[in-house]
């Protein structure tokens, strides 16, 4: 049988160098463990648009069609603030997500023993999370039209719709309700509403796929602002959040910081099954390309290496191996050993990137 296949797309910032210690893992995995991965590479956003004027070569749309799963770094710079909108870097993260229809965004928020002092909420609110966002991730107002930017009378209006159909939120409800099933069996949807029409729906038919086909899972229902709120206040009385594009897009930030840096949410984007029963599928770290700090070494790689471990659970049926780097990332952090983002105030002295690569590889021989 031929290895599963892995796209690999760096793009652009620090994309290159958290995906570079990926690659160790991947290499390690290969060697140790027995599983080796066809993995070819290829350019996503501004590294692309440099090369081919666009931020996704349709080659390169077609490869992503045709692997096992996607791994993508980060998109977006400065360098690429003036393009016109159509060939932003993000558009070509975008494509990807719409065209490979990616419709659920799993963004688990944990946070580890090791980091619980380092959040910028009390400890005691911290320790010991564990909850999964699933993003709605290919429509709403990100995809929704009319969109743009018209003239009416003497100036001008800019926008975007929000539209949701009632298929669309039963598959992400859906793919939430499995995962609880697999957690806690508990479910909290967020949406406006009280504001939005686009809201009442998405809170009806979050329901009736819960009353239908879920019953024992529980289910309830908060507005985002006030979710946010409580995200913050008391975190740990959510097991799995579902919510729509725009909102995931917030709240998965605002859980990050949860866990103590941005640097540490890993990502999975999943789509309805391939032939070969896997599901469509694109790992990549919440966190983006972070130009202040790209080409210094001073990035995280963490984040993007979970997204990996969330690849072999997902993509290649791999949960335990998944568990094994998972583990071997909390004894690295454990062992005190932090990138930049993860310096508290009492100082000491950062590792770099790929010295935060190696030591989780170290760790990984460690745990055979
Ligand atoms: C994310 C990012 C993207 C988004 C950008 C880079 C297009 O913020 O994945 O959260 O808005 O979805
Ligand atoms: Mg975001």
């Amino acid at each position: 049988m031929a290895n599963p296949s892995i796209l690999i797309l760096p793009g652009d910032g620090i994309g290159p160098e958290v995906m570079a210690e990926v690659k160790k893992i991947i290499d390690w995995f290969g060697a140790k463990r027995g599983l080796a991965f066809d993995v070819s590479e290829d350019l996503v956003g501004g590294a692309a648009y440099d090369k081919y004027g666009t931020p996704l070569h349709d080659d390169t749309m077609a490869k992503a069609q045709a692997v096992d799963a996607v791994l993508l770094g980060a998109v977006g710079g400065p360098k690429y603030d003036k393009l016109d909108f159509s060939v932003k870097p993000e558009r070509g993260l975008l494509r990807l997500r719409k065209e490979m229809d990616l419709f659920s965004n799993l963004r688990p928020a944990q946070c580890f023993d090791a980091l619980a002092d380092f959040s910028s909420l009390k400890t005691d609110v911290v320790a010991g999370l564990d909850i999964m966002i699933v993003r709605e991730l290919t429509s709403g107002v990100y995809f929704g039209e009319p969109r743009g930017i018209f003239t009416e009378g003497n100036e001008r209006v800019g926008i975007n719709t929000q539209r949701y159909t009632e298929s669309e939120v039963a598959r992400v409800a859906r793919s939430a309700f499995e995962l609880a099933r697999r957690r806690s069996n508990k479910v909290c949807s967020m949406e406006k509403a009280n504001v939005m029409e686009s809201g009442i729906l998405w809170r009806e038919v979050v329901q009736k796929v819960r009353d239908e086909e879920y019953p024992d899972v529980e289910l309830s229902h908060m507005y985002a602002d006030a979710g946010a709120m409580q995200l913050v206040r008391w975190p740990k009385q959510f097991d799995v959040i579902v919510t729509d594009n725009l909102f995931g897009d917030l709240l998965s930030d605002c859980a990050a910081m949860l866990t103590g840096s941005l640097g540490m949410l890993p990502s999975a984007s999943l789509g309805a099954p391939m032939a070969n029963g896997r599901p469509k599928a694109l790992y990549e770290p919440v966190h983006g390309s972070a130009p202040d700090i790209a080409g210094q070494g001073k990035a995280n790689p963490i984040a993007c290496i979970l997204s990996f471990a969330m690849a072999l659970r997902y993509s290649f049926d791999q949960g335990a191996e998944a568990d094994r780097l998972e583990k071997a990332v909390e004894q690295v952090l454990a062992d005190g050993l932090r990138t930049a983002d993860l310096m508290g105030p009492e100082g000491g002295k950062p590792i770099s990137t790929s010295e935060m690569g190696d030591a989780v590889v170290a760790a990984l021989t460690k745990s055979l």
